[in-house]
């Protein structure tokens, strides 16, 4: 099964990247990445940005948590706004908490051709993806028959409390606990990750991956569990 296959590796300095081929014959590839909590380090997420434009994704999706500070969001931005692919983007619970400007998200995603989404379905890929931005519940946006439903949410137990079934959902959030114990998991895990905290699942709504994030929570250290980008190929 694709999303069982295990992951193929490619080894920057700190970030891994895994591909996923959800279709034997994929003729689509996004990028996802998630949970920058930006504090100031230009040069990784240049590298962030630089290790996706590497995949030649046909578009890039953040699912939140770019920033914890307010002062952080413009520079960040400025950063994602160079990759060379669309970025479709939603916020995490660390952008609201920052009172961060959307507006700059607004503008910064635009300049890549994608958008910053609320609470909005939206076609992308040619018309064969339709990505379904989640910011609450009940959900307001809705899937198609047809096309390749695509969610972007930040919480992964949302997959518990969704009334669909979409092709995949991402989130973030769970930092993958961020420190890891073999055989036990996550040492340190926020709210509303439920049974959710790292990699794939079947969830009532559909499978779900939960990426591990690129940033820290809090504390600048994370064990056992890398910065990651992830391509799907579908
Ligand atoms: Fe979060």
């Amino acid at each position: 099964m694709g999303m069982g296959a295990h992951a193929r590796w490619i080894e920057p300095d700190w970030l891994s990247v895994r591909t996923y081929r959800l279709n034997p014959n994929p003729t689509l590839r996004i990028a996802h990445f998630t949970d920058i909590h930006h504090r100031g380090d230009e040069a990784r997420l240049r590298e962030v940005v630089r290790t996706v434009d590497t995949l030649k994704p046909d578009f890039a999706v953040f699912t939140g948590d770019l920033v914890e500070e307010a002062d952080m969001f413009a520079p960040a931005l400025e950063i994602l706004a160079t990759l060379r692919c669309p970025l479709y983007g939603i916020a995490g619970n660390h952008d609201y908490w920052a009172r961060v400007d959307f507006g700059l998200a607004r503008t910064a995603l635009a300049r890549t051709g994608g958008a910053w989404l609320k609470d909005t379905a939206l076609d992308v890929g040619n018309g064969r993806v339709r990505l379904l931005a989640l910011d609450r519940l009940p959900a307001v946006a809705k899937p198609r028959d047809g096309v390749f439903n695509l969610v972007l949410m930040h919480y992964p137990v949302w997959a518990d409390r969704l009334p669909y079934k979409a092709d995949l959902l991402l989130a973030g959030h769970s930092h993958g606990g961020q420190v890891r114990i073999p055989f036990y998991g996550a040492l340190v895990k926020p709210h509303d990750v439920g049974r959710y905290e790292l990699g794939w699942y079947d969830t009532p709504a559909g499978r779900l991956y939960v990426n591990p994030g690129i940033g820290s929570l809090k504390v600048d250290f994370r064990f056992n569990c890398r910065p990651e980008v992830t391509l799907f190929e579908i």
